[in-house]
């Protein structure tokens, strides 16, 4: 027995002393900031478009903040965790970190004294950004004004607070080696690949997570989210949208932040597409070429097929409640008059709400809110605008406009969608949301 409880013991030992060595990392020693003359200005460049692509602004600048100085809070299930400031300040930020210390954060969630960092970082795609983009990048931030600021604590409770357990998540979840190209696809297809899983790290909203944080594999890669109170919709085969995307299609959205065939880009997708902005149309039609290959490479649909769609134009079946109805006359005095078009192709300006995702899929959050907040001139399409209804419509008549459009231009199998049956709870929780983020 004695025996058995020492070599037990022995083992225990071991798996512990083999977990550190795995767990600990050594620290990168700090350096003297850098110049910025002393990077060159095509490097600087290259730099900020590709943060743009990374859309490091969207978690590292706070609303209204200094750029890059951090201080935003990210809701999380288990607490809050405040992003860091990532300009060159020496005490603050990383004014004090080499190139190797800022490689090593961003592909494999280390900070320069070793301790690990959250995946709140999303090293788990940034991992594939190749040498020469990290360079670019360093280049960029190095070069930005220094900020002295620092985040508040986490409100991340213990345990899960303690750094070093973020190793055992990693030993779970995370893989550092870094994607392949697959020869057996076009150079096009493998840049869009690169662009998606690395810098664009798409799959951090658009893939659904296990209760550890960690996004879903197989199947569940790129089939919809939930995040941050936004619905990343599902990105392959039919996707949520009445019509699957296509290529062109694709382009036309984070290109321009809107499709005819689909509606624009609201929400945290917004952001995207802003950073998305600064890479050429080369690496935009990249990445509609990589995911329209992931939906089966559907060709653009013919004009009798969205002619069909959209001629069930409102119509509510004679069976429809009274709340539908209601909402039905909401609609009519209030959106038709820019939610309306004639039959033919429809028109990007006034989304054609019979063919959105947000009506379509299967969280109604997106509709609630951008209802509620309406579409900032930043998001969407450049130049367009949508005022919010918060203070126009009451939580029950958001409710009802959601119930008719969903009655109208919903799928038919609505047992799938069960989120779509608390309309009315949802519109209330929804709308303290979009409060705190005004
Ligand atoms: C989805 C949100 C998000 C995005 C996008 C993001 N970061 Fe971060 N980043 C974080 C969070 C959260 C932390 C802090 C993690 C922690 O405290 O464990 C962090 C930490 C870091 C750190 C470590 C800083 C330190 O002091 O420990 C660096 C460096 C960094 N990010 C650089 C970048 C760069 C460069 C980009 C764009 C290519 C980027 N981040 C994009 C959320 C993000
Ligand atoms: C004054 C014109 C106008 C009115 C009225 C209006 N909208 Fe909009 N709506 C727009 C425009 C323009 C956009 C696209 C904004 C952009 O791209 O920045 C839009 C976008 C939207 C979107 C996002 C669509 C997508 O593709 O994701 C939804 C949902 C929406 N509107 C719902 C409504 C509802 C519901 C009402 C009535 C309660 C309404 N709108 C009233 C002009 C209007
Ligand atoms: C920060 C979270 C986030 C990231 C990162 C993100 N998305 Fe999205 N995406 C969303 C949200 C939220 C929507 C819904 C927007 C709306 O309905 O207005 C969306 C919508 C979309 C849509 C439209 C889907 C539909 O059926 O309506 C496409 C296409 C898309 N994203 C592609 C991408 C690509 C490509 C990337 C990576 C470059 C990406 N997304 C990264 C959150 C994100």
């Amino acid at each position: 027995m004695k025996r058995i409880i020492q070599s037990l013991l022995g083992l225990g030992v071991l798996v512990g002393g083999a977990f550190l060595v795995y767990a600990w990392h050594p620290e990168i020693a700090k350096i003297e900031p850098p110049k910025p003359e002393s990077f060159a200005a095509e490097l600087v460049e290259k730099g900020r478009v590709l943060a743009g692509a990374g859309n490091c602004a969207s978690c590292h600048t706070l609303k209204g903040g200094p750029d890059y100085a951090g201080g935003r809070g990210m809701h999380t299930p288990f607490g809050t965790l405040y992003v860091t400031n990532i300009t060159p300040d020496v005490e603050t930020g990383i004014g004090g970190w080499s190139e190797q210390a800022f490689a090593r954060a961003l592909r494999l969630g280390l900070a320069r004294d070793g301790a690990h960092l959250f995946p709140g970082l999303p090293y788990t795609s940034y991992k594939n950004i190749t040498d020469a983009d990290v360079t670019a990048l360093y280049a960029y931030f190095m070069t930005r004004k220094p900020v002295k600021m620092e985040e508040p604590k986490s409100t991340i409770p213990f345990p899960l607070n303690v750094r070093l357990f973020q190793a055992g998540w990693k030993l779970l979840f995370f893989a550092p080696t870094p994607m392949q190209s697959d020869p057996g696809k076009s150079a096009e297809w493998n840049r869009g690949a690169y662009l998606a899983e690395g810098l664009g790290h798409c799959t951090a909203c658009h893939t659904p997570r296990n209760i550890l944080g960690a996004e879903k594999t197989g199947a569940a890669h790129f089939s919809g989210a939930l995040v941050d109170n936004w619905y990343a919709p599902s990105l392959k085969g039919k996707g949520d949208a009445a019509l699957p995307w296509s290529a062109n299609e694709l382009y036309a959205y984070l290109r321009d932040g809107g499709s005819p065939l689909h509606g624009v880009a609201g929400g945290s997708m917004g952001h995207v597409i802003e950073g998305l902005n600064r890479l050429p149309d080369q690496d935009i039609r990249a990445m509609a070429v990589y995911f329209a290959d992931l939906s089966g490479n559907p060709v653009d649909p013919s004009a009798q097929e969205v002619a069909t769609l959209m001629a069930r134009n409102g119509m509510l079946p004679a069976s429809a409640t009274a709340e539908e109805k209601r909402g039905e006359v909401i609609f009519k005095n209030s959106c038709a008059g820019c939610h309306y078009n004639p039959p033919g192709l429809p028109n990007v300006l006034r989304p054609e709400l019979s063919l959105n995702s947000a009506v379509t899929g299967p969280d109604p959050t997106n509709l609630l809110r951008l209802t509620l907040e309406g579409v900032s001139i930043a998001d969407g399409l450049k130049d367009a605008y949508m005022h919010g209804y918060a203070i126009g419509l009451s939580d029950a008549n958001v409710a009802a406009v959601a119930r008719y459009l969903r009655r109208t231009y919903g799928p038919a199998n609505e047992e799938a969608h069960s989120a779509w049956n608390t309309l009315d709870k949802s519109v209330g929780a929804l709308r303290a949301v979009g409060r705190e983020h005004k």
